[in-house]
């Protein structure tokens, strides 16, 4: 069998329904609204009832792995009260998955929280590390045996961001130096799973799933615009992959961030997850109030992202020097129109299967999303999947005509 892993990608909350967490409350009270619009969470795409169902549509994606979570709400409805019904459940599907022979990549952590966590143990406090790691611990010694491939959090420093930063998702702060706390406190986090996780399975690999942007400069005439676009590369692809090399967490934005604090991570990190979507124009502006602004080109996505596949190449090279491991652990978009899904599979896929050729650490590629699921701020109607969800007919499920041409760009190892 093929070593690449070849699979799709998704996430609890996004897809399974019948929980109340972090977001859901968040929604609730009305915090997600964006142009006047509440995103609409109901039973996401219901894949909690109807796993069974879908694991049978992963044979036909011609996958040979599977990239999910667990929820933490689910299973940790109190602090430290477990819903052993809810572990059996993922227990269930991680079986079934193996009978299926398609090997589990499972994430800890993706972006949400049990309702008590931000009042009971935030993020930007050191309780977070034990609270996550209690949680972590039950799931780990539970599936080691059984789960070669571990992400402990999926985007860290966007979800500070959004939580810390500009407030987006809860607890709806709005500070930097909050934001590298929470940050912080989440990389040490990483740290402790991962040596807990060896400690159970030696064999068993953890990495991060991180976002990667590629910025450029709006006006190559103009060297601000350049200035920044650099300035962001650092901060946004670069800030995590330098702390574990170097044991610091730095960054330095004047006037609006200065963080410098060591951090022994000891470069404890068995690979790097890219989750990647798209290229940033960078503009600078003399305007102390909003000195850059990000703009999208075209051709773009219904999320209104560019769409730009030698990007994907040029954050393969960026991660050259960690000398880790790679997956891809996303990359997809949101259309309504399949011609454009195929083509963006097709020059994806291309440069995944050049940069193979010469770089032997790049070892799968996850297509984002197995099913059209919940995307946060958008509500349920940006479609990534490659199964179409109608979410009017009793969550009736249809493969899309890309996902024949993804069974067939499948790439073997
Ligand atoms: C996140 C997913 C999200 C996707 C598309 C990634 O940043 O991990 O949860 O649905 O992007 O926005």
């Amino acid at each position: 069998m093929s070593n690449f892993l070849w699979g799709v990608a998704s996430s609890a909350f996004q897809i399974e329904g019948h929980v109340k967490n972090d977001m859901t409350q968040w929604e609730e009270e009305g915090r997600f609204k964006k142009e006047g619009k509440n995103p609409i969470y109901g039973l996401g795409a219901n894949h909690w009832q109807l796993w069974e169902q879908d694991f049978n549509l992963l044979k036909e994606l011609n996958v040979n792995a599977y990239r999910f979570s667990v929820e933490w709400a689910r299973i940790e409805p109190e602090p430290g009260v477990f819903d052993e019904k809810a572990i059996r459940q993922y227990d269930k599907m991680i079986n079934r998955l193996l009978e299926l022979n398609i090997t589990p990549m499972l994430t800890l952590h993706h972006f949400t929280h049990p309702l008590w966590f931000h009042s009971y143990s935030p993020w930007i406090s050191k309780d977070a590390i034990h609270v996550y790691y209690r949680f972590a611990k039950k799931i780990i010694r539970r599936f080691s045996e059984k789960v070669p491939y571990w992400i402990s959090f999926n985007e860290p420093l966007v979800w500070s961001l959004a939580a810390y930063g500009d407030g987006q998702f809860p607890p709806g702060e709005k500070d930097p130096q909050l934001f590298m706390q929470a940050l912080h406190n989440m990389l040490e986090a990483h740290n402790e799973v991962y040596l807990l996780l060896k400690s159970y399975n030696p064999y068993a690999q953890m990495g991060i799933a991180k976002h990667f942007i590629i910025f450029k400069e709006h006006r190559s005439w103009f060297l601000p615009d350049k200035g920044v676009a650099n300035r962001l590369n650092i901060f946004f692809n670069q800030l995590l992959p330098q702390a574990f090399l170097s044991n610091r967490l730095q960054f330095r934005f004047w006037p609006f961030l200065n963080y410098n604090k060591e951090i022994p991570l000891n470069n404890n990190i068995d690979f790097w997850g890219i989750n990647y979507y798209y290229r940033l124009h960078t503009r600078f502006r003399f305007n102390l109030k909003q000195p850059v602004k990000l703009l999208h080109k075209n051709p773009q996505t219904d999320m209104g992202w560019e769409i730009y596949p030698k990007g994907l190449k040029k954050i393969i090279g960026m991660l050259e020097n960690t000398n880790k491991n790679i997956f891809i652990t996303e990359n997809g978009i949101a259309t309504n129109d399949e011609g454009l899904r195929e083509t963006f599979l097709k020059n994806h896929i291309s440069v995944v299967k050049n940069a193979l050729q010469r770089n032997n650490k790049i070892k799968g590629y996850f297509y984002w999303s197995f099913l059209d699921n919940y995307e946060w701020l958008e509500g349920l109607s940006k479609r990534f999947g490659l199964v179409y969800v109608d979410y009017d007919n009793h969550y009736k499920r249809t493969l899309k005509r890309s996902a024949q041409l993804f069974a067939d760009l499948r790439i073997f190892e």
